[in-house]
């Protein structure tokens, strides 16, 4: 009878760290996938397809390109707005100096370099509003630099 008492507990305690697991990795509302960086034209982001106009996009059914031109001393566009339960990728260039694009208490963080896109991609979960700052010195402004995700 121990015996099965004993193989009881074990299932149990197993079952109860296998939940830890599941539950550690749901994680915040945003989480942060995958990144990369691309070359783009930093002098000519006017004329850019994707950057002439900062904007959210729906490219399938369930997934968003987000275009954002960091800039001193902000980012475009702010609030950022996307859906709820959803896969974002952000496209993020600079227009002058180096910046930082980080969505406060998550882990989607990159470095933002003028030439260069970087890319990000996140899960979205249910609706939030997260500050977005500037994590990269770039200037007199550096402190003031901020915009906003908004998940609705
Ligand atoms: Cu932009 Cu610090």
């Amino acid at each position: 009878a121990y015996e099965k008492l004993w193989l009881a507990a074990s299932v149990l305690l197993i079952l109860l760290l296998l939940g830890s697991v599941t539950y550690g990795a749901v994680g915040p509302g945003v989480a942060m996938v995958s990144d990369s960086e691309q070359p783009v034209d930093a002098t000519a982001l006017d004329e850019d397809e994707r950057f002439s106009e900062p904007r959210v996009e729906q490219v399938g059914e369930n997934e968003y390109a987000a275009y954002v031109v960091a800039f001193q001393f902000g980012f475009q566009p702010d609030p950022i707005v996307v859906p709820e339960d959803s896969t974002v990728t952000f496209y993020v260039t600079s227009r002058d100096v180096i910046h930082g694009f980080e969505v406060v208490g998550t882990n989607a963080n990159t470095m933002v370099v003028p030439g260069e896109v970087s890319e990000i991609t996140v899960e979205t979960d249910e609706p939030t509003e997260y500050g977005l700052i500037c994590n990269e010195y770039c200037g007199a402004g550096h402190h003031v630099m901020e915009g906003k995700v908004n998940v609705v």
